[in-house]
């Protein structure tokens, strides 16, 4: 788990701000949970990596809870609990902390933020495009586009066509595509045996494996032989990428599957151009998720974008550095004890004018303060000496250029003090 030190949270801050302004561009609406979830929701039938990694306890009442590890749970939860009385199509967006007891490798941590972006009701591809291109949007504001980062897409709906023409009857879809999922990351002899033990013809095996040879949307179409719902589909989403100006961003591989088992139509993952990171982000549309948790028929299509991969990136190509500092209008210090409560006005008098201050909080030599100026990040600074008070006059100087103006302390502290 992370411990946040300013500097941290200042690139946390610049990647929330992105996410967010990205979201409110798109006129996604922000919401959010409790980090912890009742166990049984989160729980699903065994074959998921992310249910091996929950962390659950029991509280004093011996209820069985957990530190989410996703949101999509908890969001069809809380669309299910008022579905009656929303408007459908819905955008909603959440910045979420969520927590895995996953392996730790570059890009994986056991607890993590997650930008959620999720349209709930819209039966066609319109929503994963406009998902996918408010992502792209954020990533746009972060410094990064085609030259960065791949948007890989693919259809498990399509995927599903290609296996019942191989004679893989539903029921072995589900097991087919978690298996797939975890092709590259164990030998395809133990993905064999993983299929093979869902019930799965061994003879038709190697066809399964062959299936991730496709290279286009068009030899998919040519395996099936005919143009099929989940076809059309992903040609449309296609074009409405296009549309949208990020084609280039976006490119069909029929090995992106993912990982988890709610996903029933396009599915998508972004990684980096150089493929040395994990997913950027990941999502897709899950078809049933609703009704499966006692909601109404109701399809979501949405994705996860978490912030350990994409500060890694950011960092990878030099767009981590924020300025260093945290903005600061004006630095104020004194010289003796004497001009204190003079310099507490004067900071309350322009934190009053909305300016952000930084007030010194006991005496201090001049050269201590002008040097402790420089690293500060204000902008100007005030420095009171005995001779300032008598005169009733304090000296602004802006730190950039040393250059300095007056400004009589009864304007500050009078009723309309200038800018
Ligand atoms: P996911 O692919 O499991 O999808 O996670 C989405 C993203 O969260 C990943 O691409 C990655 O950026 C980040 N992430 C996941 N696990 C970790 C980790 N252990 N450490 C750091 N980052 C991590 C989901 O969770 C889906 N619920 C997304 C979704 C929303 N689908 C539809 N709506």
């Amino acid at each position: 788990m992370r411990d946040f030190y300013p500097e941290d949270m200042r690139l946390r801050n610049h990647v929330f701000a992105a996410w967010r302004q990205a979201s409110l561009q798109s006129g996604f609406s922000e919401y959010d949970a409790c980090v912890v979830e009742s166990l049984d929701l989160l729980k699903r039938k065994a074959g998921e990596e992310i249910v091996e990694q929950i962390y659950h306890f029991q509280d004093k009442s011996g209820r069985d809870l957990a530190l989410r590890p996703e949101m999509t749970p908890t969001l069809a939860r809380m669309i299910a609990a008022r579905q009656g009385s929303l408007t459908f199509p819905l955008r909603w967006f959440t910045m979420a902390q969520c927590f895995r007891y996953e392996r730790m490798t570059r890009g994986r941590k056991r607890e993590h933020y997650q930008w959620n972006l999720d349209i709930i009701g819209e039966p066609t591809v319109a929503a994963e495009a406009e998902v996918i291109a408010t992502a792209a949007n954020a990533m746009h504001a972060l410094g990064l586009d085609a030259r960065h980062y791949r948007i890989h897409f693919s259809s498990r709906a399509l995927l599903a066509e290609l296996l019942s023409k191989l004679g893989i009857t539903p029921e072995h879809h589900a097991a087919t595509f978690l298996a797939l999922d975890k092709r590259g990351k164990i030998a395809d002899e133990e993905l064999e045996t993983l299929m093979r033990n869902e019930g799965i013809r061994a003879d038709l095996i190697p066809a399964v494996f062959k299936l991730l040879e496709v290279r286009t949307i068009e030899e998919a179409h040519a395996l099936l032989g005919e143009r099929s719902a989940a076809l059309a589909e992903i040609e449309t989403f296609r074009d409405m990428l296009a549309a949208y100006g990020i084609a280039e961003l976006a490119f069909f591989n029929i090995g992106v599957i993912r990982g988890l088992s709610y996903y029933t139509g396009i599915v998508f993952e972004a990684f980096d151009t150089d493929s040395s990171l994990r997913a950027i982000f990941g999502g897709g549309r899950y078809g049933k998720l609703l009704a499966s948790i006692g909601g109404a028929d109701i399809a979501g299509v949405g994705l996860g974008f978490g912030d350990v991969v994409i500060a890694e990136l950011l960092a990878d190509k030099g767009l981590a550095s924020t300025d260093g500092m945290d903005p600061l209008d004006l630095i104020v210090g004194f010289m003796q004890p004497e001009q204190h409560m003079p310099a507490v006005k004067i900071a309350a008098a322009f934190r009053q004018q909305g300016k952000s201050v930084h007030l010194a909080l006991a005496p201090e030599k001049p050269k201590t303060f002008f040097a402790r100026s420089g690293g500060s990040g204000a902008r100007q600074a005030i420095y009171l000496g005995p001779d300032d008070i008598e005169n009733g006059i304090i000296r602004i100087k802006t730190l950039a250029d040393r250059s300095q103006v007056e400004m009589p302390l009864c304007e500050l502290l009078g009723p309309a003090p200038a800018a």
